[in-house]
């Protein structure tokens, strides 16, 4: 189950950093990630993203650190399955597990990130809100990888 969910990542992974290289000057009709947040929100987040230690566990524009082993979702596209007060909810909550329940072990599952401030938590739900998946990639791959992850059903409305 787990060799499952690990290769999934890595077929994620695969495509995502295809989607990365070819970025910026080509427009190219296959990359199934984008944001619709402006550069500079994009750019505050990613240094969010880093010092906060997401990045350990999650894979978002198909990178993940190599040198963890944590299967946690990846994080592209999850504007298209969450809506921002969801996320909001969710970073704001002293126990994510009670929104969201896990396989995993305590250790490895999503932390509360209720600590942050307020202004925080609303910009990280804004930015990740924003954070799309086209609708081809949706239905074929990102249901599947998830049902694998996590053992629950995809949510493939965004609540
Ligand atoms: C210790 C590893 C770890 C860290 C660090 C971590 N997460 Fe998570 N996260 C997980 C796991 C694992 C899940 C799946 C639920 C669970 O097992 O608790 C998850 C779930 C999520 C979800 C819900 C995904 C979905 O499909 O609905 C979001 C959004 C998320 N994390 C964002 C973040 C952000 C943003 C950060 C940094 C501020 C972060 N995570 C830090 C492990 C982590």
């Amino acid at each position: 189950m787990l060799i499952a969910g690990l290769l999934g990542l890595v077929v994620v992974a695969a495509i995502g950093k295809g989607a990365y290289s070819s970025f910026h000057p080509v427009k190219d009709k296959g990359i199934p990630f984008y944001s619709t947040a402006t550069k500079v929100v994009q750019s505050k987040a990613s240094d969010m993203y880093r010092n906060l230690g997401c990045r350990n566990c999650h894979t978002l524009w198909g990178v993940k650190n190599m040198m963890e082993t944590v299967p946690a979702p990846s994080l592209d596209g999850i504007g298209s399955l969450r809506s921002e007060k969801w996320l909001y909810d969710y970073f704001s909550a002293k126990n994510p597990q009670s929104i969201m329940p896990t396989r995993l072990k305590k250790k490895y599952g999503m932390p509360s990130y209720a600590h942050l401030s307020e202004t925080d938590r609303h910009f990280m739900a804004a930015y990740f809100a924003s954070l799309k998946v086209k609708d081809w990639y949706l239905e074929e791959v990102k249901a599947s990888e998830y049902k694998k992850l996590t053992g629950n059903p995809y949510p493939n409305a965004v609540k």
